[in-house]
């Protein structure tokens, strides 16, 4: 595989104040506001201690109003990660001064401190939610602000539900809010409402519209109710903005809020789309994630952008065999930039040969023209009946290639009895090809198992089973039970083996795919034992009852 990063990787521009956008992570606030998401003290300090290793500029830390717990954490946070060179450290309040006075609290700690302060401007909000007027409103804006400018020197201001709040409100807002000395101004669409365009267009008019407007830095933060946050955010960049609120995963209220490591990535891959880049760490981007999956309890799913366990991996034939010649065919970033070690090819029912050959190879099997074609055909029904063909699997397939399975032993009967309650039994009458029958019963914790160990005591061949798969091949109740086995052998030099077995008894299926992986091993480590000349050393111990 082409070990070279991707052409649009390898650059990007630098940074200056046009084209840097700050990456403010909500995760440890509106993040951990996701139904389920709470994270002990100690989890939110380990996720932002990530977050400063990721290189995030802001971290905001919570909200600190909230209660004692969060107020706490929060400044934790504010002293221990938020020191000299680490990121700005945000508290969140609304527009009332308790909440004010309370996020100073926490955040003054922090080598950079912020409040971040909010208050709802479209007027379904104002009348159904606040039950207050334009102009309370405007004068509750200008005092709050104020207040906190009063205490702190880095100010975020947040007109809430801003993208159904009328555009000239708007600007009177963001003008008393930047007249009172916020620094930020963040347009949220807290519902998920906007749509790209329309989100760019309104930063580019708030911008141009707004008294102060090119002095501060204007910030989106964006939903996900309509699967749009991230092309939101980034459509917002385009319109100018310069800070982009963003969660790990894209954890947050609801359907969530923009994924950091979408807008992330999406900077880096195509830098002379935007020309504008992000400060983060991306190798990073996976570590963070886990961490506020394992923290959260909320899985990231498989195929999720990024960082989602499928991002990199790749089943269909035409695919792996692109991949196999050139990564960039079917990549437009490599695994190696967000932290991971390497592409996935997984083997399934889509793959193709040059996939199994390539894996095969790795697993050190070299198999001939033919044997491979051979071994392609049986990888196929395997695929066809197994979701995910495993390594395991694939060392028995090219086994059973290279090795001509002699039958040792075959099982002429099996006989088994469980229930509740007895003891799970089973007595199996064993032909080797020395000529000699051994009738043998072992006990077990079911009947598989009374059987295993029922056949163990005739072979005597030290082994691990690896993996036990029993599905059915036709429906209904007298389904033909198929199973395959995977057993590895005993000693330093361990080797994979696999048997197959089909019966419209479940258990004698088991039975039978196991004693074709006990015969496979045998054959394979070369004992002594060869058919007709009686039994091998490994027989010691079961007992031939009828001699021929
Ligand atoms: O979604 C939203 O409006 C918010 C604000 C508090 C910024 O999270
Ligand atoms: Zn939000």
């Amino acid at each position: 595989m082409a070990a070279e990063p991707r052409g649009t990787d390898s650059h990007s521009p630098a940074n200056s104040l046009e084209n840097h956008v700050r990456i403010f992570d909500t995760t440890l606030r509106d993040g951990e506001q996701s139904p389920g998401a709470s994270m002990t003290s100690a989890e939110k300090l380990e996720v932002a201690r990530q977050l400063s290793t990721l290189g995030v500029d802001v971290i905001e830390a919570g909200f600190p109003a909230a209660s004692p717990d969060d107020l706490e954490a929060v400044r934790r946070i504010a002293t221990e990660v938020g020191t000299q060179g680490g990121p700005i450290v945000a508290g969140l309040a609304r527009c009332w001064r308790e909440d004010i006075d309370k996020a100073w609290e926490a955040v003054q700690h922090a080598a950079k401190p912020r409040i971040h302060t909010f208050l709802a401007t479209s007027d379904l909000h104002m009348e159904r939610k606040l039950a207050m007027t334009r102009e309370q409103v405007l004068s509750q804006i200008e005092h709050m602000v104020g207040h906190a400018r009063s205490l702190c020197d880095d100010i975020e201001f947040s007109p809430e539900d801003a993208t159904r709040s009328e555009v000239d409100f708007l600007v009177e807002v963001c003008k008393i809010a930047i007249d009172q000395g916020a620094t930020t101004l963040n347009i949220p669409d807290t519902v998920g409402y906007s749509t790209p365009i329309e989100y760019r267009d309104l930063f580019a008019e708030l911008i141009a519209r707004t008294p102060g407007g090119k002095d501060v830095i204007w910030s989106a933060h964006c939903h996900d109710d309509l699967g749009l946050a991230t092309a939101n955010t980034l459509g917002a960049i385009e319109g100018g903005a310069r800070q982009a609120e963003v969660t790990i995963n894209g954890i947050g209220e609801r359907a969530g809020n923009t994924a950091l490591e979408e807008v992330v990535m999406a900077l880096h891959t195509r830098p002379a789309l935007y020309e504008i880049s992000s400060r983060i760490n991306t190798t990073e981007l996976v570590r963070a994630s886990r961490l506020v999956a394992n923290y959260t309890g909320i899985g990231v799913p498989r195929n999720k952008a990024i960082v989602g366990e499928n991002a990199f991996a790749h089943e269909a034939g035409i695919h792996q065999d692109g991949m196999l010649k050139d990564q960039r065919t079917y990549e437009i970033m490599t695994p190696q930039t967000v932290g991971l070690t390497q592409s996935k090819l997984v083997l399934g029912k889509h793959s193709g040969k040059h996939a199994l050959k390539v894996r095969l190879e790795e697993l050190g099997f070299e198999l001939t023209r033919e044997e491979l074609a051979e071994a392609f055909l049986r990888f196929k029904r395997l695929a066809d009946q197994k979701k995910n063909v495993t390594d395991a699997d694939l060392q028995a397939l090219a086994n059973q290639e290279l090795l001509s399975p002699e039958e040792i032993f075959t099982i002429e009967e099996l006989q088994v009895t469980c229930g509740r309650p007895s003891i799970p039994t089973a007595t199996v009458r064993i032909q080797g090809a020395n000529g000699q029958e051994y009738v043998m019963t072992g006990v077990g914790t079911g009947p598989v198992d009374a059987a295993f160990r029922a056949i163990d005591r005739v072979v005597d061949a030290e082994n691990t089973l690896l993996e036990y798969n029993v599905h059915s091949v036709t429906e209904g109740i007298n389904a033909l039970g198929e199973v395959t086995v995977r057993i590895e052998s005993a000693g330093s030099e361990s080797r994979i083996f696999g048997g197959y077995g089909a019966d419209a008894d479940v258990i004698v299926a088991s039975a039978k795919a196991y004693m074709a992986a006990l015969n496979r091993m045998l054959a394979a480590l070369g004992t002594k034992y060869t058919a007709g000349e009686g039994a091998p050393a490994t027989l010691a111990g079961a007992g031939p009852v009828r001699p021929n």
